[in-house]
C-alpha cells in the first residue's frame, strides 16, 4: 500500500485528478472503456473540480468512462439535496460530458432492494469490474458505508448507519441528526478490493485517528479501511493533517519513499 502524505487538500485533490485523468486518456488509446468507482462527501469535491477543469480545457473526455457509485441513502429521494444522485450531478455529472447510460448510482428507493444490491454486482462484472475505485473514508474508518466489523468479504447490500456516522454527516442535515436516514446501500469490502487499483482520499484532522490505525495498526475489520492493504495497487492520498497521529518514523518513511510524487499546490 503506498501513502503519499501531499502538503494540503489542494495538492490531494490535484494529484488524484491528474492520476484519473492518466488512467482515462491511456484506456481511450487502446480504444477501451474506463469504469470508475467514485465516492460523494466534501473529500472528493476538489479532486472532481480539477477532473472539470481538465474537461473544459479538453484534457480529458468521460464519453468512455462508465461510472459506479459507491453508496446512497435509503430512502430520501433522488431530488433531494442530500442524496448521492443530487450531490453526483451538482458536482460533477453535470459540468462533464459523461453519457447518461455510463452513469450507475444505487436505487435507495427500489421495491426489492436486496435485488437492488445483487444487480448492482452483476452490472459491475458485466461492464469488466471497476478498473479504478476512488474513495474517502469515514472518522471511524468506514470506506463507503461499510461500517466498523462489517466483512471484509462483503458485496453490495443494505447497511445500518452507525451513530458516529449519522453524527458525522448531520451536518448535511441541518445539524439534525433525526434527520438523517438510518440505513444505506453500499458497495461492499469485497466490490472495493476486486477493482484493479483503489485511491483513498482523506484530508484533516478529523480523519487522524483513522489512518493512523490503517497505516500502522495492522488489518482490522474495526477499520474497514485498513482493508487496502490486501490490495496489490492501493494508494493513499492525504493532507499533513490527516496523519497527525502516525509515528515520525512511519512519516519520514512514506516521505521519503514517494517524495517524487509529492506537489505543493496552494
Ligand atoms: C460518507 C460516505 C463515505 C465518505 C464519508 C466521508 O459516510 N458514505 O463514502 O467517504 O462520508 O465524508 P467526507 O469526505 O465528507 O469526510
Amino acid at each position: 500500500m503506498r501513502l503519499l502524505i501531499q502538503p494540503n487538500y489542494n495538492s490531494v485533490s490535484y494529484w488524484t485528478a491528474e492520476y484519473i485523468i492518466k488512467e482515462i486518456n491511456k484506456a481511450q488509446q487502446k480504444d477501451k472503456k474506463f469504469v470508475l468507482g467514485l465516492p460523494t462527501g466534501s473529500t472528493p469535491l476538489g479532486t472532481y473540480q480539477y477532473l472539470i477543469n481538465a474537461y473544459n480545457d479538453k484534457r480529458v473526455s468521460f464519453k468512455d468512462v462508465i461510472t459506479f457509485n459507491m453508496d446512497e441513502y435509503v430512502g430520501i429521494a433522488e431530488d433531494h439535496p442530500e442524496s448521492y444522485h443530487f450531490f453526483m450531478r451538482k458536482n460533477f455529472f453535470d459540468h462533464i460530458d459523461i453519457q447518461q447510460e455510463n452513469i450507475n448510482i444505487l436505487n435507495g428507493n427500489a421495491e426489492d432492494l436486496e435485488k437492488e444490491c445483487n444487480d448492482y454486482e452483476e452490472k459491475i462484472k458485466s461492464v469488466g469490474g471497476i478498473d479504478l475505485f476512488l474513495g474517502g473514508i469515514g472518522p471511524d474508518g468506514h470506506i463507503a458505508f461499510n461500517e466498523p466489523g462489517s466483512s471484509f468479504t462483503s458485496k453490495t447490500r443494505i447497511k445500518t448507519l452507525t451513530e458516529d456516522t449519522i453524527v458525522a454527516n448531520s451536518r448535511f442535515f441541518d445539524n439534525d441528526m433525526t434527520k438523517v436516514p438510518k440505513t444505506a446501500l453500499t458497495v461492499g469490502v469485497e466490490t472495493i478490493l476486486s477493482a484493479k487499483e483503489v485511491i483513498i482520499i482523506a484530508n484533516g484532522h478529523s480523519k487522524a485517528r483513522a489512518l493512523a490505525k490503517v497505516i500502522e495498526g495492522g488489518i482490522s475489520q474495526r477499520w474497514t479501511v485498513s482493508a487496502l492493504q490486501l490490495h496489490p495497487k492501493g494508494i493513499i492520498v492525504c493532507d499533513e493533517q490527516a496523519v497527525y497521529e502516525i509515528t515520525v518514523g512511519t512519516y519520514r518513511y512514506f516521505k521519503q519513499l514517494e517524495k517524487d510524487n509529492l506537489i505543493n499546490i496552494d
